[in-house]
């Protein structure tokens, strides 16, 4: 497929930039600095874009990319690192700046040589980059750099400069080479996506309109093909991304794909009525739903470690699936939702854009149950997902949901689980959702959950003295999870939150509400 490869050298930003040439329906995709120029030649390639990255280019160890990258005839873009990358390979010199810069500046946009008129007196009339084609002379830009180019390779020239750096953006217009200081993919920067678009569309002439549905057909030919008369299994949690990928693999193959819902008993009001509301009802899937609540609370007896809550729960949902999936003939695929930024983590350079999220993977199948992967979703981001449940005309109560953690409500009751602490639970945060729905701000938040609390205080109900259990309301607003803020909810919408759950639910009598940040918190409690 047509695309602009982006070559990822460790900026927390490089996900970013894919993301944004997505939303200019431009195809791309990462893969580390160090990928093989035959991987890299073999590709349908329109362009390559050269990640920033924490390292400075002197560095022992600084990353580099196969310097026949630039022998591919193709457009390059270098952003921050990967300006320095272009003119250090290309023999010109980059120094350490003065002043680390980190944070906006004003970018000054340069017009580059002298254009020959057709006058009788030639005049001066210099151009400007193409890189820069109809953005302002003057551009707030986001900055985060500790080097900089002193002096440009031959044959290069300056596009743009600010106060503290002369060199913030240069180029080879003959060779097709451009490089940013700044980073043109943060929201922060004006006209970051219109520079991001001049590369595509004006300099690397990308044409096609790319869309997540785009390759709807062509993925389900595929499917059609490989399984053929095989079975398909597939762990559906009903969140969003198992959800679309089932939807679409059924679309494929019908009633060959095996459906199973493990209720591990730590599942929010109306989780599993919904499931066969959705599934059973309206799609007609081969949907089991398997109860296995009481072994989930048996093995979590006692438990109060975050971190062994996670390992009881992932080895005991692999052992029921395991356990419900041999009943299923010619079992030979398995199912998953993966993402695209799975991939990306998994093979990245080291640096902040390779955090790996491993203690999140609870549900992890293991490679012993011996079954062929499909992962149609793999090169989709989680809002490119959505938009193609939404071209699959999938209800937005499914698309639009809340992240919802693998191992429940087990992780947000603090301490030992039982049953009465889960059904208090399930009664706060049936009452939260409900508010927020009802006050239309559902949608403007992350995530939005009550964390029961192993602390009891004194409170009075009537003419008694209560003393009864803490319950924490957490709503954030995020993008991706990795970093969050805490809501800033209405008073109003806190005040019936909490009025309704002291009142309605017996065990409660005390909420607080949580206002930190991530980071230096995560989302969830545990
Ligand atoms: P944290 O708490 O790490 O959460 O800031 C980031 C996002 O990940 C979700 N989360 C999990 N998801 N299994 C999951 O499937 C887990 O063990 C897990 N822990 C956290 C969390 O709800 C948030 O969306």
């Amino acid at each position: 497929m047509n695309q602009i490869l982006i070559l990822d050298f460790g900026s927390q930003y490089t996900q970013l930039i894919a993301r944004r040439l997505r939303q200019l329906k431009v195809y791309c995709e990462i893969l580390p600095y160090s990928t093989n120029i035959a991987e890299i030649a073999a590709k349908d390639l329109k362009g390559i874009i050269l990640s920033g990255g924490p390292s400075s280019i002197y560095a022992k160890d600084a990353p580099k990319a196969d310097p026949k990258i630039f022998e591919l005839n193709l457009p390059i873009l270098g952003i921050c690192y990967g300006m320095q990358l272009i003119s250090h390979e290309c023999q010109g010199k980059v120094i350490k700046s003065k002043k680390r810069e980190y944070g906006f500046s004003l970018l000054k946009t340069s017009r580059l040589c002298r254009v020959p008129s057709k006058g009788a007196m030639p005049i001066r009339r210099p151009k400007k980059s193409r890189i820069f084609k109809g953005v302002p002379e003057k551009i707030k830009v986001w900055m985060s750099h500790g080097d900089e180019v002193k002096k440009m390779p031959d044959g290069f020239k300056k596009s743009a400069s600010t106060s503290d750096i002369k060199i913030a953006a240069l180029e080879n217009e003959q060779k097709n080479i451009y490089a940013l200081q700044f980073h043109p993919e943060v929201h922060h920067t004006d006209y970051g996506l219109k520079i991001l678009g001049n590369f595509a569309r004006g300099i690397c002439l990308y044409k096609d309109q790319w869309s997540p549905s785009s390759f709807l057909n062509e993925t389900i030919a595929d499917i059609k093909k490989d399984v053929k008369n095989d079975s398909v299994i597939c762990g559906l949690s009903g969140g969003v991304d198992s959800s679309v990928a089932s939807i679409l693999v059924s679309k494929a193959i019908g009633k060959k794909l095996y459906c199973i819902f493990v209720d591990t008993g730590l599942l929010r009001v109306g989780d599993k009525e919904r499931m066969r509301a959705v599934f059973n009802k309206k799609y007609k899937f081969n949907l089991k739903i398997v109860d296995a609540s009481k072994l989930f609370l048996s093995r979590l007896k006692g438990v109060s470690s975050p971190e062994r809550k996670r390992k009881i729960i992932g080895k005991t949902f692999i052992e029921v699936f395991e356990k419900e999936s041999k009943k299923i003939k010619n079992a030979e695929f398995l199912l998953q939702g993966t993402l695209y930024p799975d991939i990306i983590e998994s093979v990245s350079v080291k640096g902040p854009s390779a955090v790996i999220k491993s203690h999140h993977n609870v549900g992890g199948l293991p490679k012993k149950m011996n079954l062929k992967l499909i992962e149609p979703l793999k090169f989709l981001f989680k809002d490119e997902v959505r938009d193609l449940g939404r071209s699959l005309k999938m209800p937005e109560e499914i698309l639009m949901q809340h992240p919802f953690p693998g191992p429940g409500l087990a992780i947000r009751i603090i301490g030992d689980i039982t049953q009465a602490r889960i059904n208090i639970l399930k009664k706060a945060d049936k009452i939260m959702r409900d508010e927020i729905k009802k006050f239309g701000w559902y949608d403007k938040i992350w995530q939005a959950f009550c964390v029961l609390l192993p602390v009891k205080s004194v409170g009075v109900m009537g003419d008694e003295r209560s003393y009864e259990n803490t319950l924490a309301v957490r709503c954030v607003e995020s993008v991706d999870g990795m970093t969050a803020d805490w809501s800033k909810l209405p008073y109003e919408l806190m005040q019936k939150i909490s009025s309704r759950i002291v009142s309605e639910v017996k065990g409660i009598n005390r909420i607080v509400y949580d206002i930190t940040s991530k980071p230096p918190s995560t989302i969830e409690w545990e």
